[in-house]
């Protein structure tokens, strides 16, 4: 387990234990692999970011997960795998998240892609990712270190 502050000085707790803080998160984020390169989404407010959202009633959060990644970028789920769970301290209100890796095997073009703009593939995520305008806050943190290495160690 893992405390550091994020992009707005919030508390942020990760953990690669089988759901520490919650069995059943409200949340959920993705990091995805599509071919040899990451695919994340351009969200209308916040930036680019990998997918994610909220777990809808009548899903659990692995489910809601592949949703999300269909709706805000058309990818259809090849594998997906448990990676971790935060918790995020946010003052007056706190969020727990799953993060979870997916493989993509294709992309289908959406109507429309929800409060994003649909998909982005790079071919690297920038090492100036925490000072990149251009980038969401949720990238900001190391929730993305830290996924980022569970990746590199299992596959
Ligand atoms: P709505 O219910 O859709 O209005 O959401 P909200 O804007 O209230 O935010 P949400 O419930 O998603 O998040 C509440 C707090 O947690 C805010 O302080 C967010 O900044 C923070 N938060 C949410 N998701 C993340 C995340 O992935 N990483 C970090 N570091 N903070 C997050």
């Amino acid at each position: 387990m893992k405390t550091f502050r994020d992009f707005y000085n919030n508390e942020v707790t990760f953990s690669y234990e089988d759901h520490p803080f919650s069995k059943n998160p409200k949340h959920v984020w993705i990091i995805c692999r599509y071919n040899d390169q990451w695919l994340l989404t351009r969200h209308k407010e916040r930036g680019l970011e990998f997918p994610g959202g909220k777990v809808e009633k009548g899903e659990n959060a692995q489910e809601a997960a592949i949703r999300e990644i269909k709706e805000e970028t058309g990818g259809i789920v090849k594998h997906i795998s448990y990676v971790g769970q935060y918790y995020v301290d946010g003052k007056s209100d706190y969020v727990i998240k799953n993060v979870y890796f997916a493989t993509i095997e294709n992309l289908v073009e959406q109507n429309h892609y929800f409060e994003t703009e649909g998909p982005v593939l790079l071919n690297e995520i920038p090492s100036d990712v925490r000072k990149n305008k251009e980038y969401s806050f949720i990238m900001k943190d190391s929730v993305l270190d830290s996924s980022l290495k569970w990746i590199q160690n299992h596959f």
